[in-house]
């Protein structure tokens, strides 16, 4: 496994395998990896000849008042877990390798009716960092197919809608989301939550179930069944609940009654730490 991290000697690696016909797979993170970053390393090993992971915690996508500086860096960790599974190259920039002229730079910016909800609500800057470094990185890569996470079901949207309204000639492969044996979504920031905060977490991805199973069964009211469950929440022990809602799966609005595909996005908070989780609803 190679661990490179200067932009030309990525490009030198993946233009021999261009002239040699191999197919690349791309799998971008942010590092302290888990079980679900590497299910996706694993499922662009199916599809693809070679594979590089990015290892970058991208400044443009936090917001001034979130986790960049503490966000956990754990590279030695993370390049064994990759060189076990026999990953071709670990792409690790500095920032001033990737932003050269600093973060005033030239941005990608998904229209606002698929950003400016949800995610977006809250964290106004985010989007526009991550399809800027998603957009950066696939121009530096050149791969034929990124895999990314359904856990961050708003992210795959903004991503799929970027390459489409951009023509990128890259194929973005969704993976299913990885959980804990308890239900709970593998997430870096898991590691933030006290004991018993963590004993509560897992009644976050029961909510969603329940919710996805009642619609599944016929109910389609679905302001009542999130209103029961976001109390619920509260009453279990979550400090607050950001969002929890039906929505359409491909726009991300709010789901009307008769919406053919849907799926429940959340946000729930114990202490500072913010658990994102969604389901899709099977029709
Ligand atoms: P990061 O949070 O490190 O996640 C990297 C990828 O792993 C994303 O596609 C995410 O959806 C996926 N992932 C995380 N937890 C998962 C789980 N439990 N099951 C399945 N997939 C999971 O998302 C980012 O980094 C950044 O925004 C990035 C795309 C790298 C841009 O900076």
């Amino acid at each position: 496994m190679k661990i490179v991290e200067k932009l030309n000697e990525l490009r030198a690696v993946v233009q021999a395998w261009k002239q040699s016909e191999l197919t690349i797979g791309f799998v971008p993170t942010m590092g302290n990896l888990h079980a679900g970053h590497l299910s996706l390393v694993e499922l662009a090993q199916q599809r693809c000849d070679k594979v590089v992971v990015s290892v970058f915690v991208n400044p443009m996508q936090f917001e001034p008042d979130e986790d960049f500086d503490c966000y956990p860096r754990t590279f030695q960790a993370d390049s064994e877990k990759l060189a076990a599974l026999s990953v071709d190259v670990v792409y690790v920039p500095s920032v001033p390798e990737m932003y050269p002229n600093g973060l005033a730079q030239s941005v990608v910016s998904v229209p606002s009716v698929l950003t400016g909800l949800l995610e977006g609500a809250s964290r106004p800057g985010h989007f526009n960092g991550v399809s800027t470094v998603v957009c950066k990185l696939f121009n530096m890569v050149q791969a034929d197919v990124a895999v990314f996470g359904q856990k961050d079901y708003q992210q795959l949207r903004v991503i799929q809608q970027m390459v489409q309204d951009l023509n990128m000639p890259i194929e973005v492969v969704s993976a299913p989301i990885a959980r804990d044996e308890d239900g709970l979504a593998l997430s870096s920031r898991n590691q933030y939550l006290s004991r018993a905060e963590r004993a509560i977490a897992p009644k976050l991805s029961v909510a969603l179930k329940d919710i996805a199973l009642a619609i599944e069964s016929g109910n389609d009211n679905f302001t009542t069944l999130t209103e029961v469950a976001t109390q619920r929440l509260l009453d279990e022990g979550f400090d607050s609940v950001d969002y929890l809602q039906v929505c359409n799966s491909i726009t991300l609005q709010v789901a009307e009654r008769d919406c053919q595909s849907l799926v429940v996005l959340a946000v729930a908070c114990l202490g500072s730490t913010r658990l994102l989780d969604n389901r899709k609803v099977k029709k």
